[in-house]
């Protein structure tokens, strides 16, 4: 039988990426609205503000699946910024535009590890629950691509599924989504990202399910 992440996902290899895309967004909404138990407004709201966008940002959201995080960049930049959400599935980010009034808020479709945008393009990269996705091997080329996308002394934040420690718990998680979140290591995050060249300037967690990391491009 089939587990609720599978169900949400492709069932084929997407043909642009290695990374597991999501196929079904009005699913995804309704499984982060019960599995943040009502947290979830309070949790991406605060990662909008961890990641220190301010009015006039261009920001980039890499995986941004239904735009979630996007709109709440679009409201920290305002209309004087930009938030350009970017994911490989159709279906999301067709989704995402149709929940998005705002000018100043758009999406595309790309990947994370070969972004189009042009080097130093924005103030501020973010990217939630998206880094699992890709397979291991992508990772360091994901977080690479955000570096040389971000001008220098721009600012990082990924944020990441926090794997609860309980053994019951990480068997529920396991049989609901599969082991790749039962099993992830949110905490080598940290090393990915000192490695693609940022300064790691803060880390911690937003309940209930998310720890981050903040970075710097060095100037
Ligand atoms: C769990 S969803 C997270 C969506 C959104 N950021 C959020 O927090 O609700 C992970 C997203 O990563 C996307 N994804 C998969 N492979 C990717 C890649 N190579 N580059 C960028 N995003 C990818 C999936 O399509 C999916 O929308």
């Amino acid at each position: 039988m089939r587990n609720l992440g599978q169900l949400l996902q492709h069932g084929h290899p997407h043909p642009d990426t290695e990374g597991v895309t999501i196929a079904h967004p009005r699913g995804y909404e309704l499984c982060g609205a019960v599995c943040f138990g009502g947290l979830r407004p309070w949790a991406y709201s605060r990662l909008a503000r961890l990641s220190g966008a301010r009015p006039g940002d261009r920001v980039l959201d890499v995986g941004c699946g239904t735009g979630y995080l996007t709109r709440r960049m679009a409201k920290a930049v305002g209309p004087t910024g930009a938030a350009l959400g970017i994911d490989p599935a159709t279906e999301v980010v067709e989704y995402a535009r149709g929940r998005t009034r705002e000018a100043h808020c758009s999406y595309e479709t790309g990947v994370g590890e070969a972004l189009s945008a042009a080097d130093g393009s924005f103030d501020v990269v973010v990217s939630c629950l998206a880094v699992h996705h890709l397979p291991e091997d992508l990772r360091p080329a994901a977080l690479r691509e955000m570096y040389r996308v971000l001008r220098p002394g721009g600012r990082l934040l990924v944020a990441d599924f926090r794997a609860p420690r309980t053994r019951p718990v990480r068997h529920v998680i396991a049989a609901t989504t599969g082991h790749v979140m039962a099993d992830y290591r949110v905490d080598l995050l940290d090393g990915l990202i000192a490695d693609a060249g940022f300064e790691v300037r803060g880390c911690g967690d937003v309940r209930p399910w998310l720890r981050y990391v903040q970075g710097v491009r060095p100037e």
